[in-house]
């Protein structure tokens, strides 16, 4: 076996995996049809189209547009009437935007360790923390894969509290054959550039519940009514409305995702495989519940002690240099100085600083044989992982 890039040896890859974001035709056109036809904004006709369409892709009566999945969050709490002091269930292990939607409306966060074989919420050591302040629980389908909902909507029902998900990186994900979103009282969704579905910036809230979708509608809408004279503001709300620009671009990418969200599944059941070969790197446990994976990331668990002690960051760092894009990931939200502190959180402790790596899903979108070269890295890596430990300099990769 060839030494590994890092030691001066050649990469395992000299060629680039799939770039993202994809389109086409469609984008161009329906781009040339919101330029042509003067409304680029308020009053376009195609945010509506995708809303609709939206709504009926992830199995919910409503999907909301705005601004971004951050101010989905925002909106949705809102809606279901967060208010200062108010207590929000979140995982310490997620994107801090999860965090910051809650804490902007002056409301607490509550932290919830993840499950330590699938990286989302497990609400069993919440229990004690639970206080009449505490209205709302946040799951976040990390990574694309449903958060456990059995238990979490069992476990809000217990203790009255309404349920967020945080789906902004699970478009088209199914827990029991369901697509999330609306499972429980609203969901949270992403556009952003790296996203599934993207229009490199943009959000949408969804829901079943009447109520919350005309609270958010007009929460976006600098707290107009639906349908109301432009300067009758009912709500203290914000502008964060997107541009028909977006919609269009969202309309074609969402016409295109489930041929990409089966070339996604199967890459990874592939990868699965192919991870099974080696000892000490290893898939996120799977679950028949899951009906659908949106595989926003690859995910897996790395085990240092069966590579020589090697660290995570240098695994990856190894990793990249053989041309296999990945990256370390979340810190604990709250080692961040400006985020409410807590104790370890250990499950969160070890996704990330020893064991969790990213694989970023364009990755998914190639070839076999390219993602064969992911396996071949590893190997690797892991043969001269000892001399790679005593000669090589860990850095962050976050
Ligand atoms: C889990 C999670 N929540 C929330 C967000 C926030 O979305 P946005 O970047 O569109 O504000 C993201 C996006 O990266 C995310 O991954």
């Amino acid at each position: 076996m060839e030494i590994p890039k890092i030691l001066g040896g050649e990469p395992v890859r000299k060629k680039p995996f799939p770039s993202w974001p994809i389109f086409d035709e469609k984008e161009r056109e329906l781009l040339l049809k919101v330029l042509e036809s003067g409304r680029w904004g308020v009053g376009g006709k195609l945010q509506e189209e995708f809303e609709n369409k939206f709504a009926e892709f992830q199995d919910a009566k409503y999907a909301l547009l705005c601004s971004s999945g951050t101010t989905a969050l925002k909106i949705a709490l809102k809606a279901m009437g967060i208010s200062p002091g108010d207590e929000v269930i979140v995982p310490s292990y997620t994107f801090i935007g999860t965090a910051t939607a809650v804490l902007d409306l002056n409301a607490n966060i509550v932290y919830a360790d993840i499950c330590p074989e699938t990286y989302t919420i497990d609400v069993e050591n919440l229990k004690n923390k639970i206080t009449e302040k505490t209205k709302v629980v946040i799951p976040v389908h990390f990574a694309g894969r449903p958060a456990d909902m059995d238990a979490v909507k069992e476990f809000a029902e217990q203790h009255n509290l309404m349920v967020l998900e945080d789906a902004a990186q699970a478009h088209g994900a199914e827990w029991r054959n369901r697509r999330v979103g609306a499972l429980g009282d609203a969901g949270a969704f992403s556009f952003q550039s790296s996203k599934n579905i993207t229009a490199g910036e943009g959000g949408a809230v969804t829901t079943d519940d009447d109520e919350i979708a005309s609270i958010a509608w007009s929460l976006r809408n600098v707290g107009r009514p639906r349908g109301g004279p432009w300067y009758e503001h009912r709500l203290f709300g914000w502008n964060y409305r997107i541009t028909e620009w977006q919609a269009a671009i969202l309309l074609a990418q969402l016409e295109r995702a489930p041929k990409l969200m089966e070339k996604r599944d199967s890459s990874a059941r592939y990868l699965d495989k192919l991870l099974g070969e080696v000892d000490g790197v290893e898939p996120l446990k799977s679950d028949p519940r899951i009906t659908r994976h949106a595989y926003h990331l690859y995910v897996f668990r790395y085990d240092p002690s069966q590579f020589n002690g090697l660290d995570k960051e240098l695994f990856i760092q190894s990793l990249r240099e053989e041309g296999i894009p990945c990256n370390s990931g979340y810190r604990p939200l709250y080692s961040y100085t400006f985020l409410p502190k807590s104790k370890p959180l250990p499950n969160t402790e070890k996704a990330a600083y020893i064991e969790a790596i990213w694989i970023p899903q364009p990755v998914l979108l190639a070839e076999k044989e390219d993602l064969e070269d992911v396996i071949i890295a590893i190997k690797k890596i892991k043969k001269y992982s000892k001399k790679i430990k005593e000669e090589c300099k860990t850095f962050s990769a976050r």
